[in-house]
């Protein structure tokens, strides 16, 4: 079967990778790649035409999509009259995504463990709010804002900063949510799904800040782990039972074609698991550690989602612990320099992963091309042992203005 892959980062390399593995794969394509990946096609992951017209000459069956941008355009209902799958949800269900006032609607219709919130459709109305809880809340952009659009605040002070500079990006009139402030420890669950029944992939954490110790900016990712330590018997029990459950039931009840991942950001309070948000893909970087520990065959599971068999599809794991440590480009998440040479990426050792993410090839060089450059992935039988290695590795890729975090993976909770 020829496939196409959706999008340009970590998460499509690691997709591609996957994917070329399974006996049922013949070309892989990646719509548009990156210097990483081969079979790469010059083509907006927006320009439906575009990918439809390819899609038709190279004979494609299935098309999986990495972003969220394709998907809360409508690109599965754009395909539904053709005879090619694309894994994803459709148009109506990527608004769990796509408006967090809807995802949080649909929580509560379903009855999903998760904060308390408010909805606003003003400044004016949510300042007045923030007082209330005496800034002690976050708030929220209701739409896609890659990452930029939370404000996690505990004072007055700082809430209104935060309703001030939603008001300068968007106006007065903008649609946001003011949410209760969840304290705990976070954790990414991913699952596949067929729109009624679910299976799902080891546990992950991601983590989003800059700087070491979970400070600075946030960025899109600057490294993730799997599986998770204090993911008990008893924590899989109840988020299922109280989040996932709930979830596909209502992606069932709402009628949604959901031939997908749907992911759930947790946070584990200690009153138990709650949604802080959902997302309607595989995310990154935490599809970059948790394939490399899925044993099975990524094609199959995805073919399962369509053919009525995800049901009762075996999931089986690699033994041990995955670290992936993200190298970035100086001054990342802001402005930051692009074209320069990346050396050392055979020095790695053979079993180490590099996913590539903003990287380019030119004349048989390989350079900078985007603030998040590369996933470097390590597998060791013992967290420990895997966060020593993949620091090691870190090392011997050179690239000028390399930064990524120490601290990947040694979180106590
Ligand atoms: P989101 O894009 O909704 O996942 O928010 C980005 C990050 O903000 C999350 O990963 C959390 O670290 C934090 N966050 C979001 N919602 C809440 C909440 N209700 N309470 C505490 N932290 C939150
Ligand atoms: N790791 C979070 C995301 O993919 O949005």
């Amino acid at each position: 079967m020829n496939i196409a892959v959706i999008g340009s980062g970590g998460r499509e390399h690691a997709i591609v990778w996957k994917l070329n593995q399974s006996e049922l794969a013949e070309k892989v394509y990646v719509i548009p790649g990156n210097g990483g990946t081969k079979k790469n096609v010059p083509i907006g992951v927006n320009d439906f035409d575009g990918i439809k017209n390819f899609c038709e000459s190279e004979k494609i069956k299935l098309i999986i999509v990495g972003p969220e941008d394709p998907l809360v355009g409508g690109i599965v209902d754009y395909f539904s009259d053709t005879s090619i799958k694309v894994f994803g949800p459709d148009k109506k269900a990527a608004q769990l995504e796509g408006s967090k006032i809807f995802a949080k609607n649909f929580m509560k219709k379903y009855g999903v463990a998760t904060g308390d919130f408010e909805q606003f459709n003003n400044i004016n109305s949510a300042m007045k709010f923030i007082e209330k809880v005496k800034g002690n809340c976050v708030i929220k952009y209701d739409g896609l804002a890659a990452g930029k659009g939370v404000y996690v605040c505990s004072s007055i002070r700082e809430a209104e900063e935060a309703l001030l500079d939603l008001k300068q990006k968007y106006g007065e009139e903008v649609q946001l949510l003011i949410e209760e402030k969840l304290i705990g420890s976070e954790l990414s669950i991913l699952a596949f799904t067929d729109g009624e029944n679910y299976q799902i992939l080891l546990p992950s954490q991601d983590h989003k800040q800059l700087l070491d110790g979970d400070k600075g900016p946030n960025t899109g990712g600057m490294g993730a782990f799997c599986p998770v330590p204090f993911y008990t018997d008893e924590i899989k029990n109840r988020i299922e039972k109280e989040t996932i459950i709930q979830t596909i039931k209502g992606i069932k009840e709402e009628s949604f074609n959901y031939k997908g991942v749907i992911y759930l950001g947790l946070m584990i309070t200690k009153s138990g698991p709650k949604v802080l948000e959902y997302n309607v893909r595989l995310g990154d970087p935490e599809t970059e550690v948790v394939l490399p520990a899925f044993k099975g065959d990524l094609l199959e599971l995805v073919l399962s989602c369509f053919d009525g068999s995800l049901k009762d599809f075996q999931m089986e794991f690699n033994d041990g612990y995955f670290v992936d440590v993200v190298l970035t480009s100086e001054g990342y998440p802001k402005a930051y320099k692009k074209g320069i040479e990346i050396s050392g990426l055979k020095k790695v050792s053979d079993e180490t992963l590099v996913f590539h993410a903003g990287t380019k090839k030119t004349n048989g060089k390989i350079i900078t091309n985007g603030g998040r450059v590369l996933n470097i992935v390590v597998n060791q039988k013992t967290l420990g042992k895997a966060i020593d290695k993949v620091y090691n590795e870190c090392e011997l890729i050179k690239f000028e203005g390399k930064y990524y975090r120490g601290d990947i993976g040694t979180r106590n909770s």
